[in-house]
């Protein structure tokens, strides 16, 4: 954690459905500029989680803490400082790249010299530039995430929370993605990102595995793989995934 005061930090968060915890008292902190991942089965609480800490959700117990902002009472400060990819980004199929950047920069305020400035270099950051009079239903699924990376980037965050933002993408358009993000890093963006894919996990600042709304790992990929005595993530993933459910039986 560097010593630096954290950026994010959750005490006890919880969220109910009815009868079901989708997150479990969760208890994390992150540091600026780390890139954190959530990783863990389908319907472990991933989205909810970062639906709370977005203010796009209120808990039902606990509380957290976005760039020293309650999550609750001052939202708003929260999402002015935030950007949020989620799971299905609301892309319009119908408008080109750059209409849709046009769009979301409206919803931001983002206007005039501003606004054309941010486009082309968003444009040349993800190498999108012949592209920007594409229709957003007729790009790749690799172009559209990165197209909905664009438009978050939009009012320049300082924490970006992306939900499975390279699911479904090649593995040569995850790369580029991935180089987008490194530099995102580099100028200091907090990253908090989920993913189904476990090679992506290595590259994070430190990972945590959600299981039915608890985290029940949380480290540094290394350390995570030498507890587990596993070669790679997913091995580490596995056998721990194994032993919970054995211990439910
Ligand atoms: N609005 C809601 N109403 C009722 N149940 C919900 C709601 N949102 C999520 N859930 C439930 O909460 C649990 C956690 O869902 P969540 O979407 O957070 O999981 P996830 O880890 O993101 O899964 P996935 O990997 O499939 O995206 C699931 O059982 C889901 O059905
Ligand atoms: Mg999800």
């Amino acid at each position: 954690m560097n010593g630096a005061e954290p950026i994010i930090e959750t005490h006890d968060l919880t969220r109910r459905f009815g009868q079901l915890t989708a997150v479990d008292h969760l208890n994390l902190t992150v540091a600026p500029g780390e890139i954190f991942g959530l990783v863990g089965p389908d319907g472990a609480g991933k989205t909810t989680t970062l639906r709370l800490l977005c203010g796009l959700m209120n808990p039902t117990e606990g509380s957290a803490r976005v760039a020293g902002c309650d999550v609750v009472t001052e939202s708003q400060k929260v999402k002015d400082q935030i950007g949020y990819m989620a799971q299905r980004f609301g892309l319009y199929v119908d408008l080109t790249v750059q209409e849709n950047m046009e769009f979301y920069a409206d919803l931001f305020d983002i206007t005039g010299a501003e606004r054309d400035r941010l486009t082309v270099e968003l444009l040349r950051m993800t190498r999108m530039e012949e592209f920007r009079g594409r229709q957003a239903g007729r790009l790749s699924g690799g172009m559209k995430q990165k197209l909905a990376l664009m438009c978050t980037l939009l009012h320049k965050p300082r924490i970006l929370f992306l939900d499975e933002p390279t699911n479904g993408v090649d593995p040569v358009s995850r790369r580029d993605f991935w180089a987008i993000l490194y530099q995102l890093l580099k100028d200091g963006t907090t990253i908090f990102i989920t993913t189904a894919y476990l090679d992506e996990a290595e590259r994070m600042n430190r990972v945590g595995l959600m299981y039915r709304g608890r985290l029940v790992r949380c480290a540094p990929p290394e350390e995570l793989r030498r507890e587990a005595g596993a070669v790679n993530l997913e091995g580490a993933f596995i056998s721990t995934i194994r032993e919970l459910e054995a211990a439910r039986t």
